[in-house]
């Protein structure tokens, strides 16, 4: 048995407010505790987004009613909330900027735009960007000007990974995260995923050529996160027009990189190093008392949505072996999983913030 801390997702879509039929703080929370994932930060692209007080409280309120786990709310960059967003960070789990398109409508397009976040957020508190290419050298760039720490979410490709590596040279105050799909699969991959479906191979930032993957797993060191951008669209959404971008991988994540850790590809200690000791440093996250997962780690099975906690249905990691399963979820001294069941109540988690 191997016994790894409680982990930490600092980048999951949990839907509700405004989509629960996709997902909600119930299904998603089980989700992550049948992961190993004893906390999650939760993304603003909900419905409505999560832009002022009113709204986080939203989310908040269903989070503390429903959550199996421990939960932060990030805050959105709007054009014109700067002041509201800074006065919410002790309550955040931190802001979001998107600075690229993403779904659902909150990309911040002006670089003007950019300047007042970047001077009013406090800088202790976490600043992630959807920053794709260029424009993640845009954002490396505001981080130096205004000398504020930032957290590149979801980095993909190599030209992406070599610039971070860069600034972190300069001493430029830059942290990353790469997602699980974005190690596993490349854009080869997508016709498999598809199966005739080809909206269910759309994420974003896409899947990238097998070199960005190469490179990723080449510059692990760089890596400080990993997480999930657990992303949860039905079936039938991603089967029809105009499909939404975005995998499920909340119960995927440790299975596939225990599975790379077998094969020699990482160590336990990057695990536990990019899924804990790091998210906690860079979240400001406190210690969860007596919590752990416990793994077996010679357990062998296939990966079947038709197992999964998360309401959307879908993996596309369907029928993939791997090697390594969460036997046993312990969250404050209490079992919240064991034995493929979910035993943690609703409600029962607690916020970051809080
Ligand atoms: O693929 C994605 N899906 N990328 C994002 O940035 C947003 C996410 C979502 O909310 O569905
Ligand atoms: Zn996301």
């Amino acid at each position: 048995m191997l016994k790894l801390p409680g982990l930490i997702d600092p980048h999951v879509h949990v839907r509700e407010p405004g989509a629960t039929h996709k997902e909600d703080w119930d299904t998603a929370t089980q989700a992550a505790l049948s992961g190993g994932v004893t906390t999650i930060l939760a993304m603003p692209n909900t419905k409505p987004p999560i832009f002022d007080e009113a709204t986080l409280n939203l989310a908040l309120d269903a989070a503390k009613a429903k959550a199996r786990c421990d939960y932060g709310q990030y805050v959105g960059a709007g054009p014109d909330n700067s002041d509201i967003a800074a006065s919410l960070a002790p309550k955040a789990a931190g802001l979001k900027m998107y600075l690229d398109s993403t779904f659902g409508e909150l990309r911040l397009d002006d670089m003007t735009l950019w300047t007042p976040h970047f001077q009013k957020f406090p800088k202790s508190a976490p600043m992630v960007m959807h920053s794709e290419s260029r424009t993640l050298a845009a954002a490396i760039l505001f981080s130096a000007i205004y000398d504020h720490p930032i957290h590149i979410a979801h980095v993909s490709l190599k030209e992406e990974i070599l610039l971070i590596k860069a600034a972190k040279e300069k001493g430029i105050q830059v942290t990353c995260e790469v997602c699980p799909h974005h190690l596993f699969l490349s854009k080869e991959d997508i016709p498999a995923i598809s199966h005739g479906h080809p909206g269910r191979g759309e994420v974003r930032p896409r899947l990238a050529t097998k070199e960005d993957v190469h490179s990723l797993w080449a510059n692990l060191d760089v890596i400080d996160c990993f997480a999930t951008d657990h992303a949860p669209h039905t079936l039938e959404e991603k089967d029809g027009e105009n499909p939404p971008p975005g995998f499920p991988g909340l119960e995927t994540m440790l299975p596939l990189l225990l599975t790379a850790a077998d094969d020699g590809r990482l160590a336990i200690d990057h695990i536990v190093q990019k899924l804990y000791t790091n998210p906690k440093r860079i979240f400001n996250l406190s210690e969860q008392q007596e919590t752990w997962v416990e793994v077996d780690e010679n357990a062998t099975y296939e990966i079947k949505a038709s197992e999964t906690f998360t309401r959307c249905g879908w993996t596309p990691f369907e029928g993939w072996k791997v090697k390594g399963k969460v036997s046993r979820v312990v969250l404050r001294g209490k079992t919240a999983f064991e034995g493929g069941k979910v035993l943690a109540e609703m409600g029962s988690g607690r916020n970051v913030r809080g």
